[in-house]
């Protein structure tokens, strides 16, 4: 079979260069330009890598425009609707579904990697009380690095394994303590006789004077949110954690910044604004046309927040599994609770958007955030721990990104290059004769 190569020629000097294209199990062909440099004196120039692939990796595929996803191959919808949340995990950071006896295993590791130490606690201490829980987690996860750093050697693949298991299994603890000691409550300890989604809410919720009694329902809901955001390739987020881990940074170091990355709201703040905005239409008293008229009206800023998406231009597949559950929580909910008016907004808003042109003509879909956030509400997790929730979810997919490209020979520091647009050479002045 001939060699596929692209040759790419100045047109200045008439120099060419034949460049190799890379065939990716699914996906468009890559072209590989490490060469390019070296050969003709160019840098490439992509800012946000709308065009870029900045790594190879096994883990997560997605296609925008046929709506598809997949960890490790098996696509979300089945997933989310036979597996859980730990079963993904051992998928997401091993490659394949485990047997049986391995996933007893894995799930005994994480259940008992889930306390933090004692000394944790006065990190948590030293942040005011009104600290957003995000900033709080982003201290407190990055202050695990050193807890965990002098007897660490991420070149061992079996100690990275140890701290990949130490941040899935401690990230609910963390995450719940910030809400408690947001809220003045004292901190649970992680009880070993619930499953993961369970022991969550138990950690957020119960007080020391009662029994607490986990709803099945919200569990097993909590569960399939968290295998919807386990990875999503390439993000903003992940790509900060592949980029601080290139150095050989901490691991716990790296996924700190990944969660002050996800922190902003272009990536993981949409759910927040779902219910703001759901929040506004009920408090308006206006129609739904009326918004989706604004939306509509390009002098107007307000956008249809939950729809679209820079990916998926067809649908969202785990839009579609979150309005099931959506649908299925409501319906358990008893008649007039404080949510149902917003879930009623919701489904109204999403059926009046999908009928109008505008929306259909531009592929403008509800993404994974529109339900989301009126789930969490249901549960009881407030709107400032949304982004909280997304943040333990993608840890799995982070630490397993990290360790894809700790083990990967071709990984170096990442290290991007600029198209310098600054002042040329010019002398010092000095500060009399200016
Ligand atoms: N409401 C009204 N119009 C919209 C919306 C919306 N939500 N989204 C896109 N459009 C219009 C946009 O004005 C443009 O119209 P025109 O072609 O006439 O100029 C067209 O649709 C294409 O939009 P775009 O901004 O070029 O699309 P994009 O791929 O750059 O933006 C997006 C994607 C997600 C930023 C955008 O759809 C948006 O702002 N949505 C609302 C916020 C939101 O829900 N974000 C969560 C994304 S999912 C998070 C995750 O996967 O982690």
């Amino acid at each position: 079979m001939t060699k596929h190569t692209v040759t790419l020629t100045d047109n200045l000097t008439g120099k060419q260069v034949e460049l190799d294209v890379l065939d990716p199990v699914m996906g468009p062909k890559t072209i590989d330009i490490r060469r390019l440099h070296k050969e003709l004196g160019f840098f490439t120039y992509d800012p946000g890598y709308l065009a870029t692939a900045s790594c190879s990796s096994a883990i997560t595929y997605l296609d925008g425009d046929e709506g598809t996803l997949m960890y490790r191959g098996y696509p979300i919808e089945q997933l989310a609707e036979k597996s859980t949340f730990l079963e993904v995990c051992n998928l997401l950071l091993n490659g394949d579904l485990p047997t049986k006896e391995e996933q007893e295993d894995f799930s005994s590791i994480i259940t008992h990697h889930t306390m933090l130490h004692d000394q944790v606690q006065y990190f948590y201490r030293g942040f005011r009380r009104d600290a957003h829980p995000m900033a709080t987690m982003v201290g407190v996860v990055g202050a695990l690095s050193a807890f965990y750093h002098d007897d660490l050697d991420i070149h061992d693949p079996e100690q990275r394994m140890r701290s990949a298991h130490r941040l899935i299994a401690k990230m609910p603890t963390i995450a719940a303590w910030s809400y408690r000691y947001h809220m003045g409550l004292p901190f649970n300890q992680p009880r070993n006789n619930l499953k993961y989604s369970e022991d969550f809410l138990h950690l957020m919720f119960a007080v020391p004077t009662e029994e607490y009694v986990v709803d099945p329902l919200m569990a097993k809901a909590l569960d399939v949110i968290f295998i919807l955001h386990a990875d999503h390739e390439q993000n903003a987020s992940t790509s900060t954690v592949r980029l601080a881990g290139s150095s050989e940074a901490n691991p716990f170091a790296a996924v700190a910044a990944g969660i002050a990355s996800l922190w902003g709201p272009a990536h993981g703040g949409a759910n927040e604004a779902v219910v703001n905005m759901l929040t506004s239409i009920k408090d308006s008293g206006k129609s739904l046309e009326h918004w989706v008229e604004r939306a509509k009206d390009k002098d107007d800023h307000f956008r249809l927040m939950g729809f679209g998406h820079r990916v998926y231009k067809n649908y969202d597949p785990r839009a579609k599994i979150i309005r099931e559950l959506a649908n299925e929580i409501l319906d358990r909910l008893p008649p007039n609770n404080p949510h149902q008016k917003l879930f009623d907004i919701a489904r109204e808003l999403e059926k009046v958007a999908l009928e109008d042109e505008y929306f259909k003509e531009r592929n403008l879909y509800p993404n994974v955030d529109f339900y989301s956030g009126v789930i969490f509400l249901s549960m009881g997790i407030p709107v400032s721990m949304f982004t909280v929730m997304f943040a333990l979810a993608r840890t799995v997919g982070w630490i397993s990104q990290w360790n894809e490209m700790m083990s990967d020979d071709a990984n170096r520091i990442g290290r991007p290059r600029q198209l310098y647009t600054g002042a040329m050479k010019r002398d010092y002045v000095p500060l009399d004769k200016r």
